[in-house]
């Protein structure tokens, strides 16, 4: 899959720069879950950074053909509090890449039949739909104090589709097999 109008291939770059620092930030954040003692706070942190990189690898990967040196404006929350406030931190972003990033991508890469991005995109928007879900449930349970009660969290490398209800035969958004999950445990 490769990429032939500017624009999808602008917001491409954009959202693998998205991507790759909600990646980061997750880990650093995971780190501060850890020492308020919510490990499977932690391990959610981790699971979704995980999420984040198979969506900027997905959209590196529909950008090999376009080498070269860019500088890549993508937005990116920054700060470090307790766990509360980064998990505030992860839904904002969540929230901004479903209301407002992913659809805009989605719509123009399907004006520009751009099949590779359309998928990507596709991927990601879901994907990251429930991200927001299990930090909102995370954050319930952190304000109370408390870590999170879940058990083995799984991420679809494919797609990066997350869940905390068991191994799926089939990943819902992207329809590949159970083998294609990494567990969280
Ligand atoms: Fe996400
Ligand atoms: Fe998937």
């Amino acid at each position: 899959m490769s990429v032939n109008n500017a624009m999808t291939a602008d917001f491409l770059r954009s959202a693998y720069g998205g991507e790759s620092m909600a990646h980061m930030r997750y880990l650093i954040w995971a780190d501060v879950a850890d020492k308020e003692k919510m490990p499977n706070i932690g391990r959610l942190f981790r699971a979704i950074a995980y999420a984040e990189y198979a969506h900027a690898d997905n959209h590196f990967k529909v950008l090999k053909d376009q080498k070269g040196d860019f500088t890549v404006p993508a937005g990116a929350i920054f700060g470090i509090g307790n766990t509360v406030e980064n998990l505030q931190g992860g839904i904002d972003g969540e929230l901004h890449e479903i209301e407002q990033m992913y659809p805009v991508y989605l719509e123009t890469a399907r004006y520009q039949k751009e099949k590779g991005a359309e998928r990507t995109f596709h991927y990601a928007l879901e994907a990251e739909k429930v991200h927001a879900t299990l930090f909102k449930k995370a954050q319930d349970t952190a304000r109370e104090g408390k870590d999170m009660d879940v058990a083995t969290i799984y991420v679809c490398e494919i797609c990066g589709h997350t869940t905390t209800d068991g191994l799926p035969d089939k990943c819902p958004i992207c329809g590949a097999k159970s083998q294609a999950y990494k567990a969280f445990d």
